[in-house]
């Protein structure tokens, strides 16, 4: 083999193994998938994070593998055929993103009773609520209006707004749509079908209102402490 043939190998190689060790993957749970019983059962969890959170991860990483194929061939054949290839992996890469993103933060806006699910916030958290809602609850009545009233898949983001001094949001996307830049996600409950219908049938809003028995707060306080204002 000659050295040119050597040194192609070598670079295909180390070039597929980068990939490979840039892939995103399904995060680790920080509790087991029927520590969430009776609000959420292990079978919901089950099929939930290993098919539905591993279709999005999947989904992402051939996104991002056909992103990075076409804008290579853009670079020397900067054809519209091309261009709108690269149009429609960018709904892909949004979509699929998007569902990996939302479940990450998903699962840690949970936590079973015994890891303090449901238990409430406290420290600056607390007083922002408070002073923006009145209380907790109704924090949770008006996140729950926002979930009752989406028509289709999607979600309800609990947010520090970083553009309005901080204060708290509640945001509404469809599909996979995430939050980002001055919007950081504090909780995101997840309104698809597959995160309650075996469990819960057409009684969407019984599982709503379950969830806040295993709500993270311990982890939305982190988040809200931990997000710095934007300096303009
Ligand atoms: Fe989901």
């Amino acid at each position: 083999m000659s050295v040119d043939r050597i040194s192609s190998v070598v670079k295909k190689d180390s070039s597929s193994t980068l990939r490979e060790k840039r892939k995103v993957s399904l995060p680790k749970l920080d509790w087991e998938l029927n520590a969430l019983e009776p609000y959420i059962s292990a079978q919901i969890n089950e099929l939930h994070y290993a098919k539905h959170h591993q279709t999005y991860v999947n989904g992402f990483n051939a996104a991002v593998d056909q992103l990075e194929n076409l804008t290579f061939q853009l670079a020397s054949n900067p054809s519209p055929t091309i261009a709108e290839k690269i149009v429609c992996v960018q709904q892909n890469l949004k979509f699929h993103g998007g569902g990996f993103i939302n479940h990450c933060l998903f699962w840690k806006s949970l936590a079973p009773k015994s890891q303090g699910g449901g238990r409430p916030p406290t420290g600056a958290l607390a007083e922002s609520i408070d002073k923006q809602f009145g209380s907790l609850g109704n924090l949770i009545d008006k996140v729950n209006s926002s979930l009752a009233a989406l028509q289709g898949s999607g979600w309800v983001f609990i947010v520090k707004n970083l553009e309005i001094g901080g204060d708290l949001d509640i945001v509404q996307t469809l599909n996979q749509d995430t939050v980002a830049g001055s919007l950081v996600p504090l909780l995101a409950i997840d309104a698809w079908e597959h995160a309650y219908y075996l469990q819960y049938q057409n009684r969407k809003m019984d599982y709503f209102q379950s969830i806040w028995n295993i709500i993270n707060w311990a982890e939305a306080s982190k988040k809200f402490d931990g997000a710095k204002l934007l300096n303009y």
